[in-house]
């Protein structure tokens, strides 16, 4: 099955919703029509963007598409500081960032919470983008392989193979996020073929449709390369998605 390549920037906590519309407009405009026949394109913006975005994405008909960097594990309710699946995609939201490490490790967040948070995402009619992704320790124990297939089992534990079809996985090696310190190719593509394994192994006939993407300095100069490995459906972009330039240019690269 042929899997379109998905572009996601995850703005983190960067771009207020004015600098939003600058962002993604400069983008839109310099992007070749015919490029988003080949790649998708979406934004995972701080909640506080998300309605702006909404609000050009539809007036302008762009033909990108968004989503939040974290879910609440709840429906509704008293929950002080959460936003809920429901609103996320009444926002319009396709997509939903979950597990990222950098929540795993501020915000303590576990793999039961992931899975939670996995299913909340699911019953709102959002994709998950579930990130999973092994510390530089773990890696020289050479226990990473093990590591991030845990993580992946308990995210997307007790799934259907239906559930399972809507999420994107995001391989993301914690010592890459942010340090220029980019996975080869062959380092890359070496989980996601064992992730890709794993998935046929819950979801057989859904598992060649499941977009994984690669996160962790992925920028302009080495996207090409990484994106052509069989396994790496696109990328989860922080600091060079924040230059629209940037970003076009790694959208290029998977178009
Ligand atoms: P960088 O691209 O800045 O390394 O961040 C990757 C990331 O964490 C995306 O979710």
């Amino acid at each position: 099955m042929a899997r379109t390549p998905l572009i996601a920037g995850n703005w983190k906590m960067n771009l207020d919703h004015v600098e939003a519309i600058g962002s993604v407009q400069k983008f839109a405009f310099s992007l070749p029509k015919d490029y988003y026949e080949k790649v998708d394109v979406a934004y995972m913006v701080p909640f506080t963007d998300i309605r702006t975005i909404q609000t050009l994405v539809e007036g302008d008909k762009l033909q990108v598409t968004y989503g939040a960097q974290d879910i609440s594990k709840h429906e509704s309710g008293a929950f002080t500081g959460e936003v809920s699946g429901k609103m996320l995609a009444k926002l319009g939201c396709s997509y939903v960032v979950i597990g990222h490490s950098e929540r795993r490790e501020h915000h303590a967040e576990t793999d039961a919470v992931v899975h939670l948070k996995v299913k909340a995402a699911l019953a709102a009619g959002l994709a998950p983008i579930v990130c999973v992704g092994e510390s530089s320790e773990t890696r020289a124990a050479g226990e990473h392989l093990a590591f991030v297939t845990r993580q992946v089992a308990a995210a997307l534990e007790g799934l259907s193979a239906e559930e399972l079809a809507h999420a994107v996985i995001a391989y993301e090696p914690v010592w890459a996020i942010g340090t220029g310190k980019t996975a080869t190719p062959d380092q890359a593509q070496a989980v996601h073929a064992l992730l890709r394994a794993q998935l046929h192994h819950a979801a057989s006939e859904h598992a060649a449709g499941i977009r994984i993407l690669y996160g962790g300095s992925m920028n302009a100069a080495n996207a090409a390369e990484l994106l052509a490995q069989p396994d790496i459906d696109g990328g989860l972009i922080g600091g060079a998605a924040l230059k629209a330039a940037d970003f076009l240019k790694i959208v290029a690269a998977a178009a």
